[in-house]
């Protein structure tokens, strides 16, 4: 039998991408509408240690739906990866009388919270909450629609300078392990080459395919490189490699970095955020714990934290194929 759930507790945790906020916002209110108290976390694990918390209602979420970043914060915790720390939170959230959690972020997030529902017999849901799409059993997460639109425009912009010069760029974008980022916003923004970890071009396919596209007229050009690309040591080598083998070529280096995990959210987070806000305090409401939950052929879907932890995203490899075919 489940235990009747009075108080949720909700957190943010690893890196911060634009819809945690709607996300915070939807479970504060399903918890109003279904009238059980909720708590915010502050600062994620690190803030259950220490029980940095805030009793929130439907009116201490007004006005965040559009905005970027978390309002509880995020942080990473190394305390909470021991038994010892998890027992603090445990204490912590047992003396503010918090029996359930709902947590947004990534697999490091539902890692800790999963050996955390296991060892205390905690009811525990997710909401996968990253920038880099690199979670099992959803199609997005949450941030991912606003930051490809953030670094597409950006592209687009940085393509008035490289044809201006006939330069060409090689523009890094997130994505530690997974090429999502990458594959769309360079279709998206019609570059020449998309480098991601998933596949290995090579540095000489790279040379040709370039050599390829100055033959057929370009004067510039666009590559997106995936941060976790493999070809080469990073970006500026590639640029070094290039250079020393085209000098038809100036070569520049564009890294966008963290602004790609800033910004309002686009509709498409916020609408999905909202679903999931739902959904996940529902669940926890119905007696289920320790599932993700995502969006599959655009419906809500629940995955066990273990397989959501374990399971690869996998890139659609059929834009690698449109990206071929809109390069000739
Ligand atoms: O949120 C995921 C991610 O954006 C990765 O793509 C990137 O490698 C990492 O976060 C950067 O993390 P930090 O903010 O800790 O430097």
């Amino acid at each position: 039998m489940s235990k009747t759930i009075k108080k949720i507790g909700v957190m943010t945790s690893g890196g911060d991408s634009p819809g945690m906020n709607a996300a915070v916002r939807s479970v504060v209110r399903t918890c109003a509408y279904h009238r059980i108290a909720c708590a915010g976390i502050y600062r994620g694990f690190e803030g259950m240690i220490e029980g940095d918390f805030i009793d929130m209602d439907a009116r201490s979420v007004k006005d965040i739906i559009n905005k970027g970043g978390t309002i509880l914060k995020s942080a990473r915790s190394k305390e909470f990866r021991t038994p010892e720390g998890r027992k603090k939170a445990y204490d912590k959230l047992t003396e503010a009388g918090i029996d359930a959690l709902v947590t947004i972020g990534g697999d490091g997030t539902f890692t800790g919270a999963m050996i955390f529902g296991q060892e205390y017999d905690f009811p525990v849901m997710g909401i996968p909450g990253t920038i880099d799409n690199d979670i099992f059993g959803t199609t997005h997460t949450l941030g991912y629609d606003t930051a490809l639109n953030t670094v597409v425009e950006v592209i687009d912009k940085i393509r008035d300078t490289a044809s201006s010069h006939n330069r060409l760029f090689f523009i890094e974008v997130m994505g530690r392990d997974v090429g999502h980022i990458a594959l769309n916003v360079g279709v998206g923004a019609g570059a020449e080459e998309i480098l991601i970890p998933e596949e290995d071009l090579g540095l000489d396919r790279l040379l040709e395919s370039l050599r390829r596209s100055k033959r057929s007229g370009k004067s510039s050009s666009i590559v997106v490189v995936a941060e976790g690309d493999k070809i080469g040591k990073n970006v500026f080598e590639l640029k070094d490699y290039v250079e020393a083998n085209m000098t038809e070529y100036e070569v520049r280096v564009s890294v966008l970095g963290h602004m790609q995990r800033g910004g309002s959210p686009s509709c498409f987070d916020r609408v999905l955020a909202s679903r999931m806000g739902v959904r996940a305090v529902e669940e926890l409401l119905n007696g289920k714990t320790a599932y993700m939950v995502g969006l599959l052929n655009d419906k809500m879907a629940l995955t066990p934290f273990e397989q959501a932890v374990k399971g690869k995203s996998k890139i659609n490899m059929e834009l690698l194929r449109v990206s071929e075919i809109m390069t000739t």
